[in-house]
């Protein structure tokens, strides 16, 4: 159960780098108002979604706790990113302010599951 644990783990880490790497990469785009979401943020958030959930339902079936408070909490920013991402998804620019918020919020997320123990 470890390993599978572990596995998706790592899955929910590649799902962080295409959402977060898509941020990245249109950084100075961005500052141009020129950013726009590409299809690999999209499947990155849902990779998030669905990796998230699983591992929720490996670490109760294992028997270690899981926080809800924390996993409310990450759901809901990610519900938000999602909504975003998937709404604009066809728009060829968003403003800055509106991609920022995808990054900002995904940013928080990270912190959120590294530093809420
Ligand atoms: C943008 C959204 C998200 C980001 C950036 C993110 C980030 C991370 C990171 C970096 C870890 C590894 C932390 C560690 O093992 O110490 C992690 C673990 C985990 N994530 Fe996420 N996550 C996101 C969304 C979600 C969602 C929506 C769920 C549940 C529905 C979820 C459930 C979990 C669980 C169960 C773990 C393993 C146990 C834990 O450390 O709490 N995540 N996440």
């Amino acid at each position: 159960m470890d390993v599978l644990i572990h596995v998706f783990v790592g899955l929910h880490i590649i799902g962080i780098a295409a959402l977060l790497g898509g941020f990245f990469f249109q950084m100075k785009a961005m500052s141009a108002g020129e950013a726009r979401f590409v299809p690999g943020m999209l499947h990155g958030a849902f990779t998030m979604l669905v990796t998230g959930m699983v591992l929720v339902g490996l670490n109760q079936a294992d028997g270690s706790p899981v926080n809800n408070v924390k996993i409310g909490v990450k759901l809901a920013l990610l519900v938000v990113i999602l909504g975003l991402v998937y709404v604009k998804r066809d728009e060829e620019k968003v403003s800055s302010s509106l991609f920022g918020t995808v990054g900002a919020l995904t940013a928080a997320n990270i912190f959120i599951a590294v530093l809420w123990t």
